[in-house]
């Protein structure tokens, strides 16, 4: 079984107000991609998605791609830069250091059996929708909606698949499963690991590094 990823640091992470993208800035003297590098580098081919101007950050044994305008994008520039097809494809935000070992085998474990998996968190927050005015319009209810993160897996075959659609009917897209979704297939959610936080703004990395700090005296 062939296993292969597409680490995404293609954004621009402005939220953060910094000139760096996010997933460059400093998390306790390393760039903080690299904690996604170390857990994701046993793998059979990483492609990481990232512009040329940040590339010397990087160990040069991988293999780049050139960002694209969206997400869904990039996602697709790292696809085709695959040196071989693999069986099933992780595709991994770098913006996100902290994912478990048991997070990663989940969604693959999940993939080979239903064909596409993402982890999930139950919500620990009330969701309500708004009018454009900002009156609450309704609550959801919160048992079955859930908090999605990343790495995500899919059968390499089934997401090019859901890619060709993508492309042809033109369609816009948030995550990776969901391609999977607009062709009606199931996608399993698997428990994803609550410190697996997407680095966002800058309190998040003050959390980040306390995490990281914490695990270090264990
Ligand atoms: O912007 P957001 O935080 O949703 O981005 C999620 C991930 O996708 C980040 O790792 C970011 O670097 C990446 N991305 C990308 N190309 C884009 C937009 C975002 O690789 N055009």
């Amino acid at each position: 079984m062939k296993i292969s990823c597409i680490l995404l640091a293609g954004g621009k992470g402005t939220r953060m107000g910094h000139q760096i993208p996010k997933q460059f800035l400093s998390l306790l003297d390393r760039p903080l991609i690299d904690y996604s590098i170390e857990k994701l580098q046993h793998l059979d081919e990483v492609v990481i998605v990232c512009d040329p101007s940040w590339r010397h950050l990087l160990p040069q044994s991988f293999t780049f791609a050139d960002p694209g305008p969206r997400r869904q994008d990039s996602v697709f520039s790292g696809l085709s830069s695959l040196k071989s097809e693999p069986d099933i494809v992780l595709i991994h935000d770098g913006a996100r250091p902290l994912f478990s070992d048991a997070t990663l085998n989940a969604v693959i474990d999940a993939a080979r059996e239903f064909g596409a998996s993402a982890p999930a968190l139950p919500l620990s927050f009330t969701l309500k929708q708004a009018t454009k005015e900002r009156f609450v319009k309704k609550t959801l209810k919160r048992e079955n909606l859930y908090e999605i993160q990343t790495p995500q897996a899919v059968r390499f075959s089934l997401l090019m698949e859901g890619y060709k659609k993508v492309h042809r009917e033109n369609l816009e897209v948030t995550d990776d499963v969901s391609i999977v979704e607009l062709l009606g297939h199931p996608v399993k959610l698997v428990l994803g690991n609550r410190e697996n936080l997407k680095i966002t703004t800058p309190i998040d990395l003050v959390v980040a590094e306390q995490l990281l700090l914490q695990h270090a005296n264990v």
